[in-house]
């Protein structure tokens, strides 16, 4: 198979991209950081692009020169997220967000589907997250971006069904992550915590069986499901506290 990860040059989008590759399939990934580009293991079978996917038209380059017309799935890992208090939050870090979880899925959401259509056939995947479950006041702006690529998956879905084109929602609890680590420091104390190759197997796997959705960790899956059963405003308190704290 042909797959394209966009924003696989770290984190989950490498762990998923080094699977497949395993598995004897060509991937292309790509990302912004040179860096982290010369850091990844070369192979024959592997394509890495230099690329914002903010930037539809190189983009689009990259997935053509990739596809050669043949592509059969298209993951979004790539995700902005950094300090989940909204009033602390920078102008710049909100348009990121925007940018990359909303506008940049839409391009790669649309590129896919053009491909796609004329052979009947494909897999978009998109990357969410667990904090975009749970509504409630004081909720950031983060779970917020979270949530529509939620909802952008079940719109695709339901236009995209009729061509033979599936969309399955990725929605992970914490992943143990550089990024995470970065921005948490200590993440020994997030509940229910899971490798990146754990996660890149519930992944794959629920790609395999076109689930329309997937949340995991099962034990964050049941805390997920027992939350959302208090009233929004005892949910506020418990979570913006634990933010707090
Ligand atoms: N880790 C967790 O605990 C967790 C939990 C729930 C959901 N998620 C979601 O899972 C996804 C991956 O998270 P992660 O922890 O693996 O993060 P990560 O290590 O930062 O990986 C994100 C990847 O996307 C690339 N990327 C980001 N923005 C991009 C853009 N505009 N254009 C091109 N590439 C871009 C990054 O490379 P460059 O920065 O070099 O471009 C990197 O390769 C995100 O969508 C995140 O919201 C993560």
């Amino acid at each position: 198979m042909k797959i394209f990860i966009a924003g696989g040059t770290s984190g989950i989008g490498l762990a998923v991209a080094k699977r497949y590759l395993n598995n004897g399939h060509n991937v292309a990934i790509c990302g912004r950081n040179q860096d982290r580009i010369d850091k990844i293991e070369k192979s024959d079978n592997l394509k890495i692009y230099k690329l914002d996917i903010y930037d539809n038209e190189k983009f689009i380059g990259a997935v053509k020169d990739f596809s050669h017309g043949e592509l059969d799935i298209m993951l979004v890992a790539a995700g902005s997220y950094g300090n989940s208090r909204t009033k602390k939050l920078s102008l710049m870090e909100a348009t990121n967000m925007l940018k990359t979880n909303i506008v940049s899925t839409v391009n790669a959401f649309e590129i896919a589907r053009k491909l796609m259509i004329p052979r009947g056939k494909g897999h978009i995947v998109a990357i969410s997250s667990v904090a975009a479950l749970l509504d409630y006041p004081g909720c950031s702006v983060y779970s917020k971006t979270k949530r529509i690529v939620i909802n952008l998956c079940e719109a695709y879905r339901a236009a995209l069904s009729d061509y033979g084109i599936k969309v399955t929602a990725i929605i992970p609890g914490y992943i143990d992550t550089l990024k995470l680590r970065e921005i948490s420091g200590d993440v020994s104390n997030k509940p229910f915590i899971m490798s990146e190759e754990n996660a890149a197997k519930i992944i794959i796997d629920s790609i395999e069986k076109n689930v329309d959705r997937v949340i995991f960790p099962k034990k964050m899956k049941v805390l997920i499901s027992i939350l959302s059963l208090l009233p929004k405003k005892i949910l506020s308190l418990i979570l913006l506290r634990k933010k707090n704290g």
